[in-house]
């Protein structure tokens, strides 16, 4: 590369490579020019939907992998939440072999105490629609959430923090390759497929993400607010235990 870059590339570049270190990418290559679109930097790993190329995870075993991955998120301030408020950064939780993977928006007040997603009233919902619906235990399955920590009094996630977190949530995901991952609510849903579109254009079909299929179902926490709704969140988990070939007996998932 040439030693003269001017300092404006060369921070364009450096910022560049740590986005591509945080997604675990540390190899690059220097395409002949006119070989590519890109003039100075080419990635040998493919792009895949999802919007991030694959994160090159060496072949560790998950377990592993997910905890280099918790190292190199450190005690992150890489965007403005830190300093909001955070209590601590929630991960995620779960088997790190798991077919199925759920992906809410972001902690809550219990969760940030606690350091694990899904640990409030939702959560508890989260667990029912988990063990009494689909006959599954909360430790078979991976949890996760589109940014890692407490946005101040629970406001949606701004686009630059999940810009910011998502990195890790993909790589989170490599590893644990999930048979299928489930989108909970509008705003995972909308962040992961980057779609604008309603709950009602997103429920009910599915979607390919980063080679894994991808189902939208409601919230949780919106669950409690119109339990009206729970009959077509089992319809969205009933399309997913056929897809995983679970048993569907007859469930609810209150
Ligand atoms: N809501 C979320 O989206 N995630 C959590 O972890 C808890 C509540």
């Amino acid at each position: 590369m040439n030693r003269k870059l001017d300092s404006e590339l060369r921070s364009v570049l450096s910022n560049y490579v740590r986005y591509y270190n945080d997604l675990g990418i540390y190899d690059f290559y220097r395409r002949p020019p006119g070989a590519g679109d890109n003039p100075v930097l080419n990635l040998r790993n493919l792009k895949r939907s999802g919007g991030m190329p694959a994160a090159a995870e060496p072949d560790r075993d998950p377990a592993t992998a997910l905890r280099l991955i918790r190292e190199d998120l450190g005690d992150c301030t890489r965007c403005p939440l830190h300093k909001l408020g955070r209590k601590q950064i929630v991960f995620g939780v779960g088997n790190p072999g798991a077919r199925l993977m759920f992906i809410g928006e972001a902690p809550g007040a219990d969760e940030d105490e606690q350091g694990e997603p899904f640990v409030g009233r939702a959560g508890q919902l989260l667990n029912n629609m988990i063990t009494n619906g689909m006959g599954l235990r909360r430790e078979d399955v991976y949890i996760a959430n589109i940014i890692k920590c407490r946005p101040p009094n629970n406001r949606t996630p701004e686009r630059d923090e999940c810009q910011i977190c998502s990195p890790f949530l993909m790589r989170q995901i490599d590893v644990i390759r999930p048979q299928v991952i489930v989108a909970l609510g509008s705003i995972a849903a909308r962040t992961l497929l980057a779609i604008n579109a309603s709950m009602s254009e997103l429920r009910g079909r599915w979607y390919e993400f980063r080679g894994t299929k991808l189902a939208v179902t409601y919230h949780p926490a919106f669950l409690l607010r119109d339990p009206r709704q729970k009959k077509e969140a089992w319809k969205d988990l009933q399309m997913v235990m056929k897809e995983l070939g679970l048993p569907i007996a007859l469930r609810t998932a209150d």
